[in-house]
C-alpha cells in the first residue's frame, strides 16, 4: 500500500482514523507513505515520524521539503524506515535506499527519486536509479520507487526506464491523483500521482483563499493548511514475491470524517512560507 503526500494535521488524522481499517480490509502486508508535508504542510519532525509508524506505516518517503524541519536529519541517518530523495548531494543527510524485512514479508527495497524539471537542482534521477539497482542485494526482488516530481512526462519516462527492474513506481509531489494506474509490459506497476492525503477543499492542501490572494496580488501570503473534504489517497499493488513483478494495481480513496478523538487537536495550521 502506497499513500500519497500526507498534509498537516488533516492528513495525520486521516491516517489515524482510516489506515488500520484499510490495512485490514485490503489485507495489506506493507505500507509506504510520503510524509514530506506532514509538519504544518512542509517537512517532517522526529515526533511526527514516530507517530506515523504507530499508525501502521512501515517506510516513510519524503521529497523536496525533506529538510524544512532540520530536526529530522538525525532520524534520516539512524532509521531504516525513512528515505530522502536519493539523487541529492552524497553528503546530504539520509540514505539513498532502504531494505526492510517485516512480519512475513520478503525483503522489500524502497527508494525515492526527485525530478529535475521545474524543481530545485538535483542529480540525474535516471542514472541514480541505475546505480541503486546495481547496489541492491540480489535477494531483494520486491522494489518500490517513489518518483517525486513536478512534470508528468518525467515521471512517465521513469516508469519506462525502470520497467522490468522494479515492482512499482508511484508518483508523488503534485498532490493530484491521476487515472493512469497500470502494469507496464515488463511487470512494473506505475501511476503518475497517487494523490495527496489531506484536505481537497484547497489548492494542493493549502487554503484556497490564501493561494488566490497570492496569485492575484503577488504579495507574500502565508499559506495555511486547509481543513475540509479530507481524503486518504493511495494505491494497493499486488506483487509476486518470487519474481518481484506486479500482478495488479488499484487506486483507492477514503473520505475522512471530522473527529476529535485522536489527540491531534484542532485542524488548520500555519505553513512555514508561501
Ligand atoms: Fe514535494
Ligand atoms: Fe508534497
Amino acid at each position: 500500500l502506497c499513500i500519497g503526500d500526507v498534509v498537516g494535521k488533516p492528513g495525520r488524522r486521516l491516517l489515524a482514523d482510516h489506515l488500520p481499517t484499510v490495512i485490514k480490509e485490503q489485507s495489506v502486508d506493507f505500507v509506504i507513505a510520503n510524509i514530506e508535508n506532514i509538519a504544518d504542510g512542509s517537512g517532517v519532525t522526529p515526533t511526527l515520524f514516530d507517530k506515523v509508524l504507530k499508525y501502521g506505516v512501515d517506510v516513510a518517503t519524503t521529497g523536496d521539503h525533506v529538510y524544512k524541519r532540520i530536526s529530522i536529519a538525525e532520524t534520516l541517518e539512524s532509521s531504516s524506515q525513512i528515505v530522502r530523495p536519493a539523487n541529492l548531494s552524497p553528503e546530504a543527510a539520509g540514505r539513498d535506499f532502504t531494505v526492510i524485512q517485516m512480519r512475513s514479508c520478503p525483503p522489500i527495497g524502497v527508494f525515492q527519486l526527485r525530478g529535475q524539471l521545474y524543481m530545485p537542482p538535483a542529480n540525474c534521477p535516471f542514472h541514480k536509479a541505475d546505480e541503486i539497482l546495481n547496489d541492491l542485494p540480489e535477494d531483494v526482488k520486491i522494489i518500490v520507487v517513489d518518483m517525486h516530481a513536478e512534470a508528468t512526462g518525467e515521471k512517465v519516462a521513469m516508469g519506462w526506464h525502470l520497467d522490468g527492474r522494479v515492482s512499482l513506481v508511484f508518483g508523488t509531489h503534485t498532490h493530484v491523483p491521476t487515472a493512469d494506474a497500470r502494469i507496464l509490459p515488463g511487470g512494473a506497476a506505475y501511476i503518475t500521482d497517487v494523490g495527496m492525503t489531506g484536505p481537497y477543499d484547497s489548492v494542493l492542501g493549502r487554503r484556497k483563499d490564501r493561494v488566490l490572494h497570492h496569485l492575484l496580488t503577488k504579495m507574500p501570503t502565508p499559506f495555511r493548511v486547509a481543513k475540509d473534504d479530507t481524503r486518504l489517497c493511495g494505491v494497493v499493488c499486488d506483487v509476486d514475491s518470487e519474481t518481484g513483478k506486479a500482478l495488479n494495481i488499484e487506486r483507492f480513496e477514503v473520505h475522512g470524517l471530522r473527529s476529535n478523538g485522536d489527540g491531534e487537536g484542532e485542524i488548520g495550521e500555519e505553513a512555514s512560507s508561501s
